[in-house]
């Protein structure tokens, strides 16, 4: 008879404990999220009752932009640190697009709403005027026209914190050109200047300069005294260079990746170069500054998160600095803005303006991926 010797059978349990923990613990996380999944909801109840205070808004039950109403709801009333701002125009990003859709679908489990969107208001750049303080506020007052970041600014009115993120309207712009500033403008600030350093004289090269981020991004580098070259097509080669860029790239025509040319400091909107092709064209101590996520049908699963897990992994072992930015809406930062725009140093670029009924329309040309500068929401 063939017998198991004695040393091999405790060997032998353990591995069958491991299997079957391992497999219960596969099984408990597959009913975790079943289960997550099914009972994922959202604050959608409270828009079947009739406001007592109504405004217009947009919100959104379901992913998906046929999901989009345009609906009475209760206007905000603010609270004792909040102004409440009538909005006069917002403006659409990329970002409302990612949540309108729930992709890249891993940020549905990072808290967007696994089944539903969590949240069920829509926008986050608006410029209007304060209506209301709250009775702790002191820099702003009734009558102000300011701009700003705040979820929930596709409506008539939001209320926002007075330390966060708005500041004042400076008088020589309109209301749609402050509203395009918040999210695309500071990123290209952060990005240009927390993650690029640029300095005066470097050489600074703008992938994408002709869409919302990139417009400013032209402007910005400029203002630094940087010599800019700015990538776009053809259609937009005059424009970026009016904006002040001292070199374009049309980029049906020409690869840039593929030039002699060596740069400080990439800004990358439009990822669609390997790292390792933009870091042939950087100077040895360059920086690589990602923006740019990919459009709306590319990378459905995790967006950009493989391309950021990409540069985490290659920077300890080169001399360039690659990484992704994410933009931090504050104050000061749009203050920044503000005064550059009082001072003509940035003129926001204005492609469209849809009024706020049309917002499905807005995303959709948003969404095209070629958009001319900032598409505009009016809200009158
Ligand atoms: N990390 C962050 O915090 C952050 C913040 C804001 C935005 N973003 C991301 O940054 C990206 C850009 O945002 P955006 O608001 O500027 O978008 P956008 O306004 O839609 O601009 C897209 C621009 O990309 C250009 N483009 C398309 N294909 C190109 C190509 N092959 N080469 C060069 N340019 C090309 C288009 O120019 P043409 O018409 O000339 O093709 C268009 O002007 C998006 O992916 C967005 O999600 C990230």
């Amino acid at each position: 008879m063939n017998k198991e010797p004695k040393a091999q059978r405790p060997r032998k349990r353990w591995k069958r404990i491991l299997k079957w923990t391992a497999s219960i613990i596969v099984l408990a996380l597959i009913l975790w999220g079943f289960i997550a999944y099914w009972t994922s909801s959202n604050d959608c109840k409270q828009y079947a009752a009739v406001p007592t205070n109504p405004m217009k808004a947009i919100v959104y039950c379901d992913y998906g932009l046929p999901n989009l109403k345009l609906q009475e709801i209760e206007k905000p009333a603010p609270a004792d640190d909040q102004l409440l701002v009538k909005v006069r125009a917002a403006s659409v990003n990329p970002l409302d697009w990612h949540f309108i859709e729930g992709t890249p679908y891993i940020m549905r489990a990072l808290g967007v709403g696994l089944r539903k969107p969590a949240d069920t208001r829509l926008g986050v750049d608006f410029a209007g005027t304060v209506e209301v303080v709250g009775k702790n506020v002191t820099q702003f007052k009734p009558g102000d026209e300011v701009f700003g970041g705040r979820t929930g600014a596709f409506a008539e009115y939001v209320c926002v914190r007075e330390a966060r993120a708005v500041a004042l309207k400076p008088a020589n712009i309109t209301f749609e050109q402050a509203a395009s500033v918040p999210i695309a403008g500071i990123t290209a600030l952060q990005g240009l200047r927390d993650k690029g350093k640029v300095q005066s004289g470097q050489k600074v090269l703008i992938n994408g300069a002709s869409g919302g981020v990139g417009t400013f991004a032209v402007q910005i580098a400029k203002s630094y005294g940087a010599e800019v070259t700015g990538v776009c097509s053809t259609r937009n080669l005059d424009m970026v260079r009016s904006l002040g860029a001292d070199h374009v790239i049309d980029y049906t025509k020409e690869d840039f990746a593929k030039g002699t040319e060596r740069y400080d400091v990439i800004l990358d909107n439009v990822p669609n170069h390997s790292l390792s092709e933009c870091r042939r064209i950087l100077t040895p101590k360059g920086k690589y500054v990602m923006i740019g996520g990919g459009g709306p049908n590319e990378g459905r699963l995790i967006g950009p998160f493989g391309r950021v897990i990409h540069t985490l992994l290659l920077s300890p072992f080169i001399s360039q600095k690659m990484g992704m930015m994410l933009a931090e809406l504050n104050q000061k930062d749009l203050t920044i803005l503000a005064d550059m725009m009082q001072a003509g140093t940035v003129k926001p670029v204005i492609d469209r303006t849809y009024p706020l009924s049309q917002i499905a329309d807005a995303i959709r040309y948003l969404e095209q991926g070629h958009a001319r500068g900032k598409v505009i929401i009016s809200v009158e």
